[in-house]
């Protein structure tokens, strides 16, 4: 049986993509499946914690006993994260945010032109370092996809945005990462200490994901 080690605290977790709309029909997205954030909010439940899941368009149903925000955009997943991590100790970001979105939304469907078009496109807030620029007690986690100089590059993420540690995930491997049930990811702290973890369900990977925020909090009520 899990521990009920959460119990009394508030876990907030952010799952699957972003939508980012050109016209009411047309959008730019990731296949993100939302499986790593959906496997965190239940492990965070089943230990106790009262859990807020603001997810993405995914095909996963709602977990039980999770409350679950369903959004689209990144500047909407933005506004409800930052609601819910208000009375949160834990924040867990594994949404894929688009990095961009179109700097104009056409309110009508556009007509097809002849020859290329173009699209400006502005950058979203990052909202893990929005969250890490007003951090108070909370442990904040991120997930990274690199395809190369992870560690490195996911310590300085960490550093930059404020989170005690980060997942770094290469979109590479078999199996894992988007859409796979398993995950094979290496913790990396601000610092540039690192873990390798073997290749572990999604589920395993929440768990000892948990279990450091756990570490995280203990090392600094006690300091
Ligand atoms: O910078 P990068 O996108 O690699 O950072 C990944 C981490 O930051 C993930 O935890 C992701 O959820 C979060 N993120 C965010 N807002 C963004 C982009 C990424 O919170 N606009």
């Amino acid at each position: 049986p899990a521990p009920r080690d959460l119990a009394g605290l508030h876990v907030v977790v952010s799952a699957g993509p972003t939508r980012e709309y050109l016209d009411p029909v047309r959008f730019i997205s990731n296949p993100s499946s939302g499986k790593m954030g959906f496997a965190v909010a239940e492990e965070a439940r089943d230990r106790g914690a009262r859990v807020t899941l603001v997810t993405g368009p995914v095909t996963l149903p709602d977990p039980p006993g999770v409350e679950v925000v369903r959004i689209e955009t990144a500047l909407e997943l933005r506004d409800a994260v930052r609601e819910a991590a208000q009375a949160a100790q834990i924040v867990v970001m594994t949404a894929a945010v688009a990095d961009y979105r179109a700097a104009e939304r056409a309110g009508e469907k556009q007509a097809k032109v002849a020859g290329d078009v173009t699209v400006t496109l502005t950058p979203n807030p990052d909202i893990l370092a929005e969250l890490g620029q007003e951090k108070g007690g909370r442990v904040l986690v991120g997930f990274a996809m690199e395809t190369h100089a992870g560690v490195e590059r996911a310590a300085a993420k960490a550093a930059r945005k404020n989170a005690d540690f980060i997942l770094l995930n290469y979109p590479t491997r078999e199996g894992t990462a988007f859409g796979g049930d398993d995950n094979e990811v290496t913790l990396v702290r601000p610092d540039g200490s690192a873990e390798a973890w073997p290749r572990l369900s999604k589920r395993e990977v929440a768990r000892r994901l948990l279990d450091e925020a756990v570490r995280v909090r203990a090392g600094r009520t006690t300091d």
